[in-house]
């Protein structure tokens, strides 16, 4: 995990961890990382959850990396980390949003989206976006999975397929392969409007998708 400290990254943190995968939960700072995995193990005991503290650098040499910085943050923290990310499974989760009032709203980013940028920037990994829509306050139990679907967005079919196949992985989430990269300034909006309908309902809003069958 890039960015593992915030919330979002914290939820992902926290899934694949339950799953016995090991996570480095990775940070600008060694110190902010070291509390982050303290909070984690402190929130849920007994559980063995296989949480390394280390630096963004470190979380690079995963099998899949997790991008949750904020997306003003991606370009410059993938212009230091692009070398080790080179040939990885990199997975963006990072929305664009700003406040207009008490609202939060889309903003579109120069790349048409933030996973179009990460690709953009990782001319040399297999980029993908997934993740975007899930309420990560609500994720992050791991007592009460949600039942969503998961958006997955990528260049190449076989990276969506594998993005899905880790999805479906996660307790109470389902994977979908949304389709390439044009359609990850869609799904990334939603997420504004996802947060709006939390608002309103008192809720913690999701994605789930109708009409289809997946084996
Ligand atoms: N929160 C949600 O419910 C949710 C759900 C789905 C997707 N997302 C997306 O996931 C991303 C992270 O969300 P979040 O709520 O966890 O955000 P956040 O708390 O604001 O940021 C996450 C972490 O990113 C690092 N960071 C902050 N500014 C940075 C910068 N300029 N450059 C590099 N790293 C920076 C910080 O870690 P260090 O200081 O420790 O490095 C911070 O703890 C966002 O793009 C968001 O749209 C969020």
């Amino acid at each position: 995990m890039i960015g593992a400290t915030g919330p979002a990254g914290r939820a992902v943190a926290v899934q694949f961890a339950a799953l016995g995968e090991q996570v480095v939960v990775g940070s600008r700072s060694q110190e902010r990382a070291d509390e982050a995995v303290a909070e984690l193990r402190e929130r849920w005991p007994g559980r063995g959850l296989d949480l390394v503290a280390g630096l963004n650098a470190a979380a690079c040499e995963a099998d899949l990396v997790v991008l949750a910085t904020p997306w003003e943050g991606v370009p410059a923290t993938l212009a230091e980390l692009a070398p080790a990310l080179r040939g990885r499974l990199v997975v963006s989760m990072a929305n664009a949003m700003t406040r207009w009032g008490r609202y939060a709203v889309p903003v579109v980013p120069p790349t048409g989206s933030v996973t179009a940028a990460v690709a953009l920037a990782l001319p040399e990994s297999r980029v993908a976006g997934a993740f975007h829509n899930l309420p990560a306050g609500a994720w992050a139990d791991l007592e009460h999975p949600l039942d969503a679907d998961v958006l997955v967005v990528a260049e190449r079919r076989a990276d969506a397929r594998e993005v899905v196949a880790i999805v479906d992985r996660l307790p109470g989430l389902r994977g979908v392969d949304a389709g390439n990269l044009a359609n990850a300034l869609a799904v990334e909006a939603i997420t504004a409007t996802l947060v709006g309908i939390s608002q309103r309902y008192k809720g913690h809003a999701f994605v789930r998708i109708g009409g289809i069958e997946r084996g």
